[in-house]
């Protein structure tokens, strides 16, 4: 296994993770996955009075249980807070962070503004796991491509198609993917691209790598010669009253059958919850080539090996 340390570290971007830490995070992931399974419990579970406070802004089902689960599987505890408890105007964000960081050992915050989760990773001087913010989602992409990683391998080169909105989910899945050389292709409508200066990282990372960004109007050719396609809610949390119009906007770049005929090997993934009938259809979901649902189980294995390696010892 690689041996690098990311004791005390925060991980607010996808771009904090150097390949070789993703490396350690995939091979930690896959014994702890491996012992769990075979199990249903870790015979030395390495965050014995542990505690991890859970800020949360937005709704969840995924993020909130396996973070909660997995501090539990691995002999700690997780504490559920909710906008009304705290980031919620009650005190500055800095307060919160230097009330946290003294009654717990890790922070994981899903808020809206990426400033809130910079600012709390700024000030607690305990880590800071960002839960997603509108900019990234990390803990989502590292999932993602432990999954990906556990049907391919090395990911050098591994040409992933994401179809959809530029968003925070194709923010991380760039990063990480250009982080570990490969080819990570967008199709977008326009006026829905990706944040300019996250590309421009992106970009950064994929030349010192030996990776690719790709970007199309078209699905059809992002997705030709994918070996998986991704794609995300149309109206991510918080832009509920832009439905209707991205629903127009978004409507040429539904994963379905057709668009999945291009690319015959492609794998199918969703960071979920899915809109069934908008961004993907059912039978595309329920399919065989569909990866869904072990994307959501790896939340729980990778997300526990970055505890891991964030808090044990
Ligand atoms: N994919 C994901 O983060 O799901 P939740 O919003 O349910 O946490
Ligand atoms: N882009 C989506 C991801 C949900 C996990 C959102 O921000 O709502």
């Amino acid at each position: 296994m690689n041996t690098v340390s990311l004791r005390g570290r925060d991980l607010v971007s996808a771009a904090d993770l150097s390949a070789g830490e993703i490396g350690a995070l995939f091979a930690r992931a896959s014994e702890l996955k491996a012992e769990y399974l075979a199990e249903r419990r870790h015979a030395s579970p390495p965050l014995e009075r542990r505690t991890l406070a859970m800020l949360f802004q937005k709704p969840s089902l995924r993020t909130r249980v396996t973070f909660e689960a997995g501090m539990t599987q691995l002999g700690g505890h997780a504490i559920y807070l909710t906008e009304g408890v705290v980031l919620g105007g009650r005190e500055t964000v800095g307060d919160v962070a230097r009330n946290l960081e003294r009654f717990v050992d890790a922070i994981m915050a899903r808020t809206g503004p990426h400033e809130v989760v910079l600012e709390l990773a700024a000030r607690a001087a305990i880590p800071v796991i960002n839960g997603l913010t509108i900019r990234e989602h990390p803990c989502q992409a590292l999932a993602d491509l432990f999954t990906l990683h556990e049907r391919f391998g090395d990911l050098r080169g591994l040409p992933l198609a994401f179809v959809g909105d530029g968003n925070n989910v194709y923010h991380s899945l760039a990063l990480m993917g250009a982080t570990l050389a490969m080819e990570v292709r967008l199709a977008h409508p326009a006026g829905y691209g990706p944040n300019e200066r996250v590309v421009a990282r992106a970009r950064e990372l994929a030349d010192a790598a030996g990776g690719r960004l790709v970007f199309a109007d078209d699905p059809r050719e992002a997705v030709d010669g994918a070996a998986a396609v991704y794609t995300d809610a149309w109206t991510s949390m918080g832009q509920e009253a832009e439905a209707e119009e991205r629903r127009d906007a978004f409507a040429r770049y539904q994963v379905n059958r057709d668009l999945l005929a291009v690319a015959p090997e492609a794998l199918v993934m969703h960071c979920l919850p899915a809109h069934r009938g908008e961004e993907i259809t059912s039978d595309v979901m329920d399919g065989p080539r569909s990866i869904i649902f072990e994307q959501s189980e790896n939340r729980l294995h990778a997300q526990k090996a970055l505890l891991v390696e964030l808090l044990a010892g």
